[in-house]
């Protein structure tokens, strides 16, 4: 059978006999990768793309599962002989598997060298390679962080956005890398939430709107293009519905509202042409999402029509608390394409195979995964150019780059107290007052450089006290003290307080109060009794008590990430403040979860609130 199919396919018997080069002798047959060059034959670099359906007939059983199977960088790193030999079809880098040294230049050779891994395969299908560039290619030391989706969300301009995913695009394609997983389209509905930061807003209108922009901006017209980057709407459905805002959790509402205020997002991102959807970890009224048959293959394939394919979430089958055999087959029957397997991809492979060797799984539905997976990297242009781009490469992190996350931040910020402080004055003495004043790693949040992020220099750009000393210009009077000494001598102190950088589940509160170093801050800076302006770093809406009677000014940045300035261009009135808030701010705990239209009693401010 494959014989015949070889005779009658010249692409095929030209992969199949190239020469395969490798140029790492005893250490590419080890496995190990140290000292292995990339190298592959011409013949397999730039090849015409062979036909899904044709390539899916040349595929043994292993080939197809190994293409839908997706493990992490890391895990390959002792044990990278494992692409060619399983067929994997994709690899991703976890929010902590990164190359080191952690510069662009490393992320290119790690791609390039894992792609020359799967196009010296048997059938040298090209991996998709993905990462979580959620605010950027954050990830990567020097690349741009923008501002995290709810600051984006506050700036609620679609074609900023569109702008802002375009540079995202440029950079992760700079590094090779094919594919992101965003945009996240969650509808966080309760600040307890870790995640409320990667939501654009509270409004499902807002979300589908910016999303499908994100869409555009990844994907472009030309998805082939080589700084085109497939996008991933997630996390498939209902994960900003969970009940208490609790990451991974249940979330507990009716299909109307379900469908009324979580899945707008995928509508648009599918009519924008969304070439992936990944599930949520969450559950649906007790029912795991990732075995929802009726929500994935029923609404999502069938009633929306969607055509691309689908990913599980990391780790997502081993965490149901089902055996593990049936988890992986009640997945793949309710409609999961690929399985992000990071570390144990080989035994998934084991147990699919043996749940299709039992019909547990019908080969149809095999199938259809495979080809769904194929068509997207066809599209891709993946078999024409597998290797970065190296011109996209230079330029990560690049000045044109930062002067467009500087215009996201000015955008995102929103004045929610003004008692004519702002603008403030070039001239004025001014004191900046906090240590997130000058912590680049506060001001990004999670997903910038690690998975949960941290404090201090983790990557390169401009502080917000950095900003505000080059914005003010030659000859300010600006002082910066850490914890709020001197405000006395000063005609206006600016405190920068706020969150330390989270990610996900470990972001989840019960309480959303002030630090308590940061509210003796305040409570210093207060007893100078000078005009105060407070700037809030923060992944949602905090809860202000006094704060907000006591300052004068009151602005809530986000998490605007790498470019400072943007900050001070608003502060110092160069730019006019537009942000408008995309959630409803909250009074007090008790009023949490609080959501516009809820019948309740009086948030702090509403949505959609800002001051120009
Ligand atoms: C997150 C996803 C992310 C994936 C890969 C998961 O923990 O929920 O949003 O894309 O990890 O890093
Ligand atoms: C990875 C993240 C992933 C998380 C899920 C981390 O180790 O770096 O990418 O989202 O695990 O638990």
């Amino acid at each position: 059978m494959t014989k015949l199919l070889l005779r009658r396919r010249q692409w095929l018997k030209a992969s199949l006999h190239a020469p395969v080069m490798w140029s790492g002798g005893a250490a590419a047959l080890s496995g190990c990768l140290t000292g292995w060059k990339p190298s592959v034959s011409k013949e397999r670099l730039s090849r015409p793309a062979p036909r899904p359906e044709e390539l899916l007939a040349a595929m043994t059983l292993d080939e197809k599962l190994g293409q839908m199977t997706q493990a992490d960088v890391k895990a390959l790193r002792m044990h990278e002989n494992d692409i060619a030999e399983l067929g994997l079809g994709s690899v991703l880098n976890g929010g902590d598997s990164l190359p080191r040294p952690n510069t662009p230049e490393a992320w290119a050779d790690q791609y390039d060298k894992v792609q020359s891994r799967a196009l010296n395969s048997r059938l040298g299908i090209p991996l998709i390679v993905g990462t979580d560039a959620v605010h950027g290619h954050a990830l990567v030391k020097g690349a741009v962080a923008f501002p995290h989706n709810i600051g984006l969300g506050a700036a609620g301009d679609a074609a900023l956005v569109q702008e802002v995913a375009r540079i995202t695009a440029k950079e992760v394609a700079g590094t090779g890398i094919d594919w992101i997983f965003g945009p996240c389209v969650a509808v966080a509905r309760d600040e307890r939430w870790g995640r409320t930061y990667e939501s654009y807003s509270e409004d499902s209108a807002l979300v589908a709107k910016l999303g499908a922009a994100v869409v555009k901006g990844f994907q472009t017209d030309d998805l082939s293009a080589s700084s085109s980057v497939l996008a991933c709407a997630k996390h498939f459905l209902g994960d900003g519905g969970t009940t208490a805002g609790v990451d991974q959790g249940n979330a507990q509402v009716s299909e109307e509202e379900l469908r009324r205020v979580h899945l707008p997002g995928y509508i648009e991102a599918i009519k924008a042409g969304v070439g992936s959807v990944m599930i949520s970890y969450s559950k649906w009224n007790d029912v795991p999402m990732h075995i929802n048959a009726d929500l994935i293959t029923g609404l999502l394939k069938g009633e929306l029509g969607f055509t691309g394919f689908v990913v599980t979430d990391w780790e997502a089958i081993d965490r149901m608390g089902l055996p593990y055999d049936k988890a992986v087959a009640l997945s793949l029957n309710a409609g999961v394409d690929m399985v992000m397997a990071p570390n144990r991809y080989r035994r998934f492979i084991e147990v699919a195979r043996a749940l299709v060797k039992a019909k547990q799984v019908p080969v149809s539905r095999i199938d259809d995964a495979v080809l769904r997976i194929l068509r997207q990297k066809q599209a891709l242009g993946l078999w024409q150019r597998p290797m970065v781009d190296r011109s996209l490469t230079r330029e990560v992190g690049s000045a044109a780059h930062r002067a467009v996350g500087r215009r996201a931040v000015q955008a995102s910020l929103v004045v929610l107290k003004n008692e004519g402080v702002l603008p403030l004055k070039r001239q004025a003495r001014i004191l900046v007052a906090g240590r997130k004043a000058d912590d680049l790693g506060a001001q990004c949040g999670g997903w910038t450089v690690s998975w949960q992020g941290r404090k201090g220099a983790v990557t390169t750009g401009t502080s917000i006290l950095a900003g505000l000393q080059q914005v003010a210009g030659a000859g300010n009077k600006l002082t910066f003290s850490v914890d709020g000494e001197g405000g006395e001598q000063a005609d206006v102190v600016v405190a920068v307080v706020g969150e330390e950088p989270y990610a996900e589940g470990r972001g989840d509160r019960k309480n959303l109060s002030l630090r308590k170093d940061d509210r003796a801050l305040l409570d210093r800076l207060r007893q100078s009794g000078k005009p105060m302006v407070v700037v809030l770093l923060s992944g949602r809406p905090l809860i202000l008590d006094e704060v907000i009677q006591h300052a004068q000014a009151v602005v809530a940045a986000w998490l605007p990430g790498t470019e400072g300035a943007g900050v001070a261009d608003v502060l110092f009135g160069d730019v006019a403040a537009t942000g408008k808030l995309p959630f409803t701010w909250p009074a007090n705990m008790n009023q949490i979860p609080i959501n516009a239209g809820d019948a309740k009693s009086e948030p702090l401010f509403p949505l959609g609130f800002g001051l120009a």
